[in-house]
């Protein structure tokens, strides 16, 4: 099993980014935890972080040559914007989930609309980094459910 977790654009900056919104966790403690669960599964998980979408969607479309199973994505401001990057995710046809940290409906209006559920095979949001890890296992549960490894 091979997954891919992106992560868009400011999340390089958690731990610092606006703590009472998104706590006190860097992107590296969070990586180091989905890490640390993929190794105990036995899972094959690398991570990539981008400011720029251009960079987003090549990582999309590398992870069609690299096999790999899934796609564990939060798009963060890019999920209220981009139709390059739901494009990317349709042009690759690899099941994706998508991600977020805070409730994205509880807060400002423009966060309620997602261009990137509507190709996902489901959304999570809400749980801080249990929204990552609830996120790997239901792609992972998808995934051997419709049995589609590399
Ligand atoms: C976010 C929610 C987005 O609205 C926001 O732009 C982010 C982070 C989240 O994880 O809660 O940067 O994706």
């Amino acid at each position: 099993m091979k997954l891919l977790v992106l992560h868009g654009p400011n999340l390089n900056l958690l731990g610092q980014r606006e703590q009472s919104i998104y706590g006190c966790q860097s992107l590296v403690d969070i990586d180091k935890r989905l890490r640390m669960v993929a190794q105990q599964q036995g899972w094959e998980l690398n991570s990539f972080q981008s400011n720029s979408e251009g960079e987003l969607i090549d990582a999309i479309h590398r992870a069609l040559t690299e096999n790999v199973d899934g796609i564990v994505f939060n798009p963060a401001a890019y999920t209220h914007t981009s139709v390059a990057l739901r494009d990317a995710l349709l042009a690759v046809a690899i099941p994706t989930v998508e991600v977020h940290l805070t409730n994205i409906y509880q807060r400002e209006s423009f966060r309620h609309h997602s261009y990137i559920s509507g190709v996902a095979i489901g959304q999570i949001s809400g749980f801080g980094i249990d929204s990552y890890l609830l996120g790997i296992q239901a792609l992972v549960n998808y995934i051997n459910k419709s049995g589609r490894t590399s």
